[in-house]
């Protein structure tokens, strides 16, 4: 049954639909979801909930997500999830208020602790665009190591394909 974790500044907790208004206040940002491929913009609050309600029915021993709550505001979210064939991947945004605090380097690090205690993980992948270097910190700072272009990656708000990197995190290198 997937929990909340807490770190030194925030609180990740599984998203119920009743937090679609305020996920979508935090990220309705081009300049956010532009480096995601899934998300459209604008993202409005019952876009944002029917996101969390397609989410709640995975499976939470290789599927899971966290709103990421500093305080009593929500500023992001992230989550893994088994891709079939290809081990665990993540995924992270927050809101563009909040950037350069560390805040998502924090929450991701509680998240891959929490992958690789709790599922049969043992690596983590994340797909980062080219042009997000702020994205591509994140997984560096973290232990991920660059293993090479990925094939190019859609994105819904870019409207087209964009070049993309895949860096790997390995269970042993993992510095929680
Ligand atoms: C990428 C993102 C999650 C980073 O969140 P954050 O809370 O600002 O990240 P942190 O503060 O923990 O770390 C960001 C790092 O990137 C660095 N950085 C930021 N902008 C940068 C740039 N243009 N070039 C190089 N480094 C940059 C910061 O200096 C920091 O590194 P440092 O601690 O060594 O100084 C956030 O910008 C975001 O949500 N972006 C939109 C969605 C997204 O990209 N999601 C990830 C998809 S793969």
């Amino acid at each position: 049954m997937p929990h909340s974790l807490r770190t030194e500044r925030l609180l990740l907790r599984p998203p119920t639909v009743r937090d679609g208004a305020a996920l979508a206040r935090a990220v309705n940002d081009r300049a956010v979801l532009r480096n995601t491929g899934t998300w459209s913009y604008p993202a409005s609050a019952e876009y944002a909930r029917f996101r969390i309600a397609s989410a709640s029915g995975f499976i939470p021993s290789v599927h899971q997500s966290f709103l990421v709550i500093h305080g009593t505001e929500v500023i992001g979210q992230c989550g893994v999830g088994q891709r079939e064939g290809e081990g665990f991947e993540i995924g992270y945004m927050i809101g563009r208020a909040w950037w350069g605090q560390g805040f998502m380097t924090e929450a991701v690090r509680a998240l891959c602790a929490h992958t690789f205690r709790t599922m049969p993980a043992k690596s983590l992948w994340g797909g980062v665009f080219d042009d997000n270097p702020a994205s591509k910190r994140v997984l560096e700072k973290l232990g991920f190591a660059y293993r090479g272009p990925s094939a190019p990656v859609w994105s819904i708000v870019r409207g087209r394909s964009d070049p993309g990197s895949d860096y790997e995190l390995i269970r042993e290198r993992f510095r929680p």
